[in-house]
């Protein structure tokens, strides 16, 4: 298992490129299940995540290429409608195979995610949608077996459920009549799907509001498409930079992507331009302390929860955090006040008093974004080595994380246990 070893108190200087997003790439990739034809997509970045999705999809016949940042997937002939719970269980996305499966073929089976260390995951809402929509949906042995041929519903969202607007707007796509989706997530992957999805010949509009208007298709077409940016990378390093007392600036990323977090991190201090598709952040006169409460797009990101909290440490004042949208998603928590913050956690807040400084310590990756906190709390840490454990948390969501933080003037390697 690797570690990644940082030695902090550096402050980052430069620029870095934002690859696309892992949050898009994935449904696009399940996306694809419904074309008769080949899709390409451009700017796939190069993730463990990414690599699960194309093992599932070739598992059920689909014919993928995928060299740099450049894959091909061919699923006009599927012969396996099974999505078994060793590739499931690794990566919740796996479920979005779900809608487009059984929106082509009238059948799928597909293991229940289960839950992860944010949570335990509820597919509820993917699954009464499905069912609105006409779906026979059975749970067997942790695996949801759906058959039956889809028909247009209005439908209302009980949670405006990133995951389940995707599955049932796929879904839609194929279904026979029109289908008006309420209360849905308004995220910047939802509308890159969309968009997608129309480039197939689907018939999609109000992607991005919190209705979404779906005409049934008898068939979808193969189609090109690029990747947006990932926002949530982008932030993570822009947090980098003013959590090291440095200055940052990310290319090809997209700020209207990010209008809560860049406002946010302009309340703790920030000096931020948006230059097109450039950001950058400095905080040359310190960091204050800010309140956030994480909501569904356009509100405040909870996948930068985390590292805004490793960030928050080392502010002037108090902030208080507030996690809304996932039950246990402070799991960062315990692992910063190893190094050295001043945390208190009081049900679904953090109460985050600054102090003058962090220090390095061993300490142990338990999901995506916490881990990517803890990178965060390694390079701000004036003093000491952090020494980060299960760094396959990390590499799940962000490429080659070590090289592009040492392009920026961090002092971090990789190290092979
Ligand atoms: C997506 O997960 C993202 N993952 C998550 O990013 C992100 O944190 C989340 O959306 C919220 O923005 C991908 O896109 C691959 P949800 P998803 O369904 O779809 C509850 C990362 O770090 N819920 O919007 O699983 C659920 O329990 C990952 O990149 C139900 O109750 O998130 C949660 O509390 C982590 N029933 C809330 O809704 C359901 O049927 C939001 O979940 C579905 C969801």
């Amino acid at each position: 298992m690797d570690r990644i070893l940082i030695r902090g108190g550096r402050p980052l200087r430069g620029t870095v490129q934002v690859r696309g997003a892992k949050n898009s790439a994935l449904p696009l990739m399940a996306a694809s299940i419904l074309a008769e034809e080949a899709c390409t997509l451009h700017n796939i970045p190069c993730l463990h995540d990414v690599f699960t999705m194309d093992k599932l999809l070739s598992s059920f016949g689909a014919k993928i290429e995928f060299t740099g940042r450049y894959m091909t997937i061919d699923a006009s002939t599927l012969d396996n409608f099974v999505a078994h719970y060793d590739l499931v269980r690794k990566m919740r996305a796996s479920f979005f195979v779900l809608g487009p499966m059984l929106a082509r073929f009238q059948k799928a089976r597909v293991s229940l995610p289960g839950g992860c260390a944010i949570g335990t995951r509820p597919v509820d809402i993917h699954l009464k949608g499905l069912e609105a929509m006409g779906a026979n949906i059975a749970i067997e042995d942790g695996y949801v077996i759906a058959e039956g041929a889809l028909k247009g519903v209005d439908f209302s969202l009980d949670f405006p459920s990133v995951g389940a607007t995707e599955n049932l707007l796929m879904a839609a796509s194929r279904a026979r009549g029109v289908t008006r989706l309420n209360n849905v997530a308004r995220e910047p992957e939802i509308v890159d799907l969309a968009h997608f999805l129309n480039a197939m010949g689907a018939q999609i509009s109000g992607a991005g509001t919190d209705l979404i208007t779906i005409v049934g298709v008898d068939a979808l077409g193969g189609t090109e498409h690029v990747v947006i940016p990932d926002r949530i990378e982008t932030g993570t390093f822009l947090i980098a930079g003013m959590a090291t007392g440095g200055d940052v600036t990310v290319q090809n990323a997209n700020p209207d992507h990010l209008p809560t977090f860049l406002n946010k991190l302009r309340d703790a201090g920030g000096e931020v331009e948006v230059h097109g598709t450039r950001i950058r952040a400095a905080a040359k006169n310190g960091l204050k302390g800010v309140d956030i409460t994480t909501q569904p797009f356009p509100g405040f990101p909870t996948d930068l929860q985390a590292q805004m909290m490793s960030m928050l440490c080392l502010a002037q004042g108090v902030s208080v955090m507030r996690e809304s949208v996932f039950e246990n998603r402070f799991m960062q928590v315990a692992e910063l006040i190893r190094m050295g913050a001043d945390i208190d956690l009081d049900g679904t807040a953090a109460i985050v008093r600054g102090v003058n400084g962090l220090s390095g310590a061993p300490v142990m990756a338990s999901d995506l974004r916490a881990s990517a906190a803890l990178v965060v709390a390694g390079l701000s840490a004036a003093k000491g080595e952090t020494s980060i454990a299960r760094v396959y948390h990390i590499d799940r969501g962000y490429e080659r994380i070590e090289e592009r933080l040492a392009s920026l003037g961090a002092d971090i390697e990789r190290v092979r246990d």
